[in-house]
């Protein structure tokens, strides 16, 4: 009976000092769900970030992360496709009108177009959807252009990055604590609501944008959906081909992009993209008697991809 006390004890113990030790890294309470656009875009606001880091905030403001609901304009046209032309109308989904909609349905796309909407409520799906089809309806510029910035109000920005989606290993490494930034060093950090650093051990490596990037399709959902898999091009065809290096390296310090990821829009990735040899003779070619000597030219031309994967993707 002793024995069996000391030895519980001894377990509450490790245990005990286990989770002190933790403290600051282990799963985080889950705060009360955003109940609007305007508070989940608060929550994720990158506007905080501008004063000190001015670079990269115009970079990423540049980039397609910073509207990953609009994109090129095509995304969010082709999320409603895929809401009225897939989600209601397949039998067990739910939903037969825009009102059904919940978080689960729209992760088929937010995954990785928006991975914060799961700290939203369902209304805050059929507003983003709503403000999607008043945008896509509007014929006033002024009002288009309103709508437009509601959407983009939504994005990926700094704190998905540098909080939500920067630990991978969360067993291993920790959670992401509401109040720090993620990068590649830790200590204090001047802002008034993050103010703390800490180090993301894998920021720097392919994998962390192979969580949205995408290697297949997207098993975990009750729906398996599919649209980017350039992270699986990459690791099962460029990787076994002897290519070593990161996404980082090509298109943050290769490119002098910096944050302001970019593909074929800029000509720095265009570029790097591929490599052609061109090679090009004159021929005299005796046709027959009428047509006499016809000169032909032959152009042979060999186009190597570049790029860490297949292009296009998606
Ligand atoms: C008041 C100024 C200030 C604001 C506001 C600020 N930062 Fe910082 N941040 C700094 C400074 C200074 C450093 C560098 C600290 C050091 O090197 O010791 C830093 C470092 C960082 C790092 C780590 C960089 C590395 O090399 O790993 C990240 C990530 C970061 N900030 C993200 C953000 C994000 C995201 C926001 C907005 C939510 C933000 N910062 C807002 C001043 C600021
Ligand atoms: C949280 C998810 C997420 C993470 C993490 C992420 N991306 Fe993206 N990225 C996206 C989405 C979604 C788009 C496309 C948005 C659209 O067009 O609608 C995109 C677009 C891009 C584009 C532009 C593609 C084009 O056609 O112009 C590039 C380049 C890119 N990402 C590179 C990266 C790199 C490099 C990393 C890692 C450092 C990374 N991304 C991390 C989700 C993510
Ligand atoms: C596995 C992550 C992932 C999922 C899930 C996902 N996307 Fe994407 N999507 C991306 C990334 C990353 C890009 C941009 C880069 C690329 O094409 O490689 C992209 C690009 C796009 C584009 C082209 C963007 C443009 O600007 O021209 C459209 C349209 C799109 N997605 C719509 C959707 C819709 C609709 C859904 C849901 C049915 C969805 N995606 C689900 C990651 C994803
Ligand atoms: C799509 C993901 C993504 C987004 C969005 C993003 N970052 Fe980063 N950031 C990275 C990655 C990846 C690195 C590390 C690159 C490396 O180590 O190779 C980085 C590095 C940094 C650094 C340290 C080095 C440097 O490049 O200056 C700072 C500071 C930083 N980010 C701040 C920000 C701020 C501020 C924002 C929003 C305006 C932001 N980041 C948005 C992925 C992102
Ligand atoms: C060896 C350099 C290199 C590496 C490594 C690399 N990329 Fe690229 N990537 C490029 C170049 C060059 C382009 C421009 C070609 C294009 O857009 O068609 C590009 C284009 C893209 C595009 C747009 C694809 C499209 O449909 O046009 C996305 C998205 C992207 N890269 C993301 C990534 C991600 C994520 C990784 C890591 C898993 C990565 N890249 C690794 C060089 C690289």
């Amino acid at each position: 009976m002793k024995f069996k006390q000391l030895g519980l004890l001894c377990l509450c113990g490790c245990l005990l000092a286990s989770a002190a030790y933790g403290a600051a890294k282990s799963e985080p309470a889950k705060p009360a769900k955003a109940k609007t656009m305007a508070e989940l875009a608060a929550k994720y606001d990158s506007k905080s970030c501008e004063e000190c880091h001015p670079d990269v905030y115009e970079q990423w403001q540049k980039s397609i992360h910073s509207r990953s609901l609009l994109g090129t304009g095509r995304t969010a046209p082709t999320i409603l496709t895929a809401i009225d032309m897939g989600i209601k109308k397949f039998p067990y989904s739910g939903v037969k009108e825009d009102k059904d909609l919940e978080v689960r349905h729209f992760m088929l796309c937010a995954k990785c177009h928006l991975p914060q909407i799961d700290e939203a409520s369902d209304e805050v799906v059929r507003e983003i959807i709503a403000t999607i089809r008043a945008w896509q309806k509007e014929d006033n510029d002024a009002k288009r252009e309103e709508l437009e910035k509601k959407i983009s109000s939504v994005n990926i920005g700094c704190m998905v990055c540098h909080n939500k989606k920067a630990i991978i290993h969360k067993w291993a490494d920790g959670y992401p604590q509401p109040d720090t930034v993620y990068g590649s060093k830790a200590g204090k950090h001047e802002h008034p609501k993050f103010d703390k650093m800490a180090k993301a051990p894998a920021l720097g490596e392919s994998i962390f944008c192979g969580q949205c990037h995408g290697s297949g399709p997207n098993f975990e959902l009750d729906e398996p959906s599919q649209c980017a898999t350039l992270y699986g091009s990459y690791l099962f065809a460029y990787v076994p081909e002897g290519g070593h290096e990161s996404c980082q390296q090509c298109h943050m310090k290769k490119s002098g992009l910096g944050h302001d990821m970019e593909a074929y829009r800029s000509e720095a990735m265009r570029k790097m993209a591929v490599k052609t040899e061109v090679d090009g003779r004159a021929l005299f070619w005796r046709k027959n008697k009428k047509e006499g000597v016809v000169p032909m030219g032959i152009i042979n031309v060999e186009l190597l991809n570049k790029a860490g994967h297949v292009i296009p993707d998606g």
